[in-house]
């Protein structure tokens, strides 16, 4: 028997319009980690999708432990030894971690002559595999109280009661903090030394040289190379992933900065902000640094009048404003991208012009009479300068990779010609040559005048892009840098600074 888990031979997948894959091959040894990077829309998650019988490939062939295997489904797939954990959950909110954990597949034990669930033996059985694992999780807590980092592990869990031998991670860390990601690195490793043969596939490039043994680059449906990941580093990754090579990942062009454009003086809320007071000026990329829940997306919220604050003030151009909504905050030119392109960012099923003027309705009609011929030039115009990959405008989201529905909710903000743009996470799942085009993007729009708020847990790509850093903490300001003050170090220092006192001594 050869030490191959699963081998992928000349696999064909076409959708209506689109070769997703086009002869791809793929080989994953057992007891590796083995990663698979590329492009938004190289074919990824198409790819592990016919691994896992979502999809079933036109042409080519699926050997799985020398046996060469038809996947005919997801539950086929599972029963095969098969286990995929998506960056969106697949688990039922209104469910307890138990329910999910054993759906399908319940304990049943008869009393007299009824069959129930039998919880206690579920619990137990559970609870030896999670003590294993080094994972720990209420089991009797509802899906949909858990934290994002939580519902992975209970996915994990699955995966895990199922006893697969194959695991497959699709950018399962694009949410976590660094603790969490720690953390579920462990598991893997551990997953890894127990002869589970593991898939990751991530766009965090460090992450690939921290966990994996080999790593695999597709580009356009077509697969590349493969190499030992000791063997190879980042700007060759690079290369192979956008066939060419790169050089400059962040593109910021020098701007005059004009005066100042908003002020906040002491801004709090009942929850987690307080005495918040900060200036950003006319053509000016401001950072927001800090920790997750630290409150960056909370005082984001804030400004744009989705949740207006309950102390302070605010100053748009000198003059005191009080957004009562988004809609207000949108028509004196301020524009927030959500993190959480999943909840407000796009609606999936409506089109990628759809999408894009759908905030901007009245600027395209006349008399209550849409212009369709402006809706589409101004969508094409977006999903020309930032690259969105789709046939035409009248795709549908859900039908795009996930980056390019990230890059689809950025494109969103900015058909609209904002005055000032605040940006949460805005390049989070999306490629290293993409996010160089977004980061040239955000350049531009600032040489031409607009002001941006950038919120991002990458310091890499703050320090790369702002003029100015403030830096979170705790629900206020801790610290605040000019660009030639910038310090990976001394940033982190203050976000993760303790707060001395009764907090320290706990
Ligand atoms: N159901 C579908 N219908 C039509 N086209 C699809 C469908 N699913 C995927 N595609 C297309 O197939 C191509 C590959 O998409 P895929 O989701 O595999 O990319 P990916 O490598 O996972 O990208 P990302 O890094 O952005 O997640 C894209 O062009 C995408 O638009
Ligand atoms: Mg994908």
């Amino acid at each position: 028997m050869s030490d191959t888990a699963l081998r992928l031979s000349a696999i064909v997948k076409t959708f209506p319009g689109v070769v997703a894959l086009n002869d791809m091959n793929f080989e994953l040894r057992q007891g590796e980690i083995h990663a698979i990077c590329g492009e938004n829309g190289a074919g990824k998650s198409t790819l592990m999708k016919v691994v896992t019988g979502v999809h079933s490939p036109d042409q080519g062939t699926i050997t799985l432990f020398d046996r060469e295997e038809k996947i005919a489904n997801p539950v086929d797939a599972f029963s095969k030894g098969i286990a995929i954990i998506y960056q969106e959950t697949s688990l039922f909110e209104e469910m307890t971690v138990l329910e999910n954990l054993f759906l399908g597949r319940e304990i049943v034990k008869k009393i007299g002559p009824l069959p129930v669930l039998d919880y206690k033996a579920m619990a137990l059985r559970m609870e030896s595999i999670l003590h294993s694992l080094h994972i720990s999780i209420p089991m009797d807590e509802k899906i949909k109280n858990l934290g994002m980092a939580q519902k992975q592990m209970v996915e994990i869990a699955k995966a895990l009661t199922f006893r697969s031998r194959i695991l497959i991670l699709d950018e399962p860390t694009a949410s976590l903090t660094q603790e969490e990601v720690d953390a579920l690195f462990a598991i893997i490793r551990g997953l890894r030394d127990n002869g589970v043969s593991i898939v990751y596939i991530s766009h965090r490039l460090e992450e690939i040289f921290i966990l994996c043994d080999r790593v695999t680059v597709i580009r356009d449906g077509r697969y590349i190379s493969t190499k030992e990941v000791a063997k190879t580093n980042k700007d060759q990754l690079v290369a192979d992933m956008v066939g060419r090579s790169m050089d400059n990942y962040y593109p910021k062009t020098a701007v005059e900065i004009g005066g100042e454009l908003l002020s906040a003086r002491e801004l709090g809320d009942r929850e987690l902000l307080h005495d918040i007071s900060f200036h950003v000026r006319r053509g000016e990329i401001l950072g927001f640094a800090g920790l997750a829940g630290s409150g960056r997306t909370e005082l984001a919220m804030a400004l744009s009048g989705f949740t207006p604050p309950e102390r302070g003030e605010i100053f748009l151009d000198g003059k005191a404003v009080r957004f009562r909504n988004y809609r207000e905050a949108m028509e004196q030119g301020l524009v927030y991208v959500t993190e959480d392109r999943g909840k407000y960012g796009v609606i999936v099923n409506m089109s990628v012009k759809d999408n894009i003027v759908m905030p901007q309705l009245d600027k395209n009609s006349r008399f209550g009479v849409i212009n369709k011929q402006k809706e589409y030039s101004v969508a094409e115009r977006i999903r020309e300068s930032i690259g969105i990959k789709a046939p035409d405008t009248d795709f549908l989201v859900m039908n795009l990779s996930g980056g390019n529905q990230q890059k689809v909710s950025v494109g969103k903000a900015l058909a609209l010609n904002p005055k000032l743009l605040i940006l949460d996470e805005p390049t989070r799942g999306v490629d290293v040559n993409s996010k160089a085009e977004i980061h040239r993007i955000i350049s531009q729009m600032a040489a031409s005048g607009l002001t941006i708020l950038m919120i991002s847990s990458e310091l890499p790509e703050l320090i790369g892009m702002c003029d100015r850093i403030y830096v979170m903490k705790d629900g206020t300001i801790a610290g605040c840098f000019d660009r030639d003050k910038f310090s990976q170090e001394e940033i982190l220092h203050i976000a993760l600074a303790s707060e001395g006192g009764a907090e320290a001594a706990l």
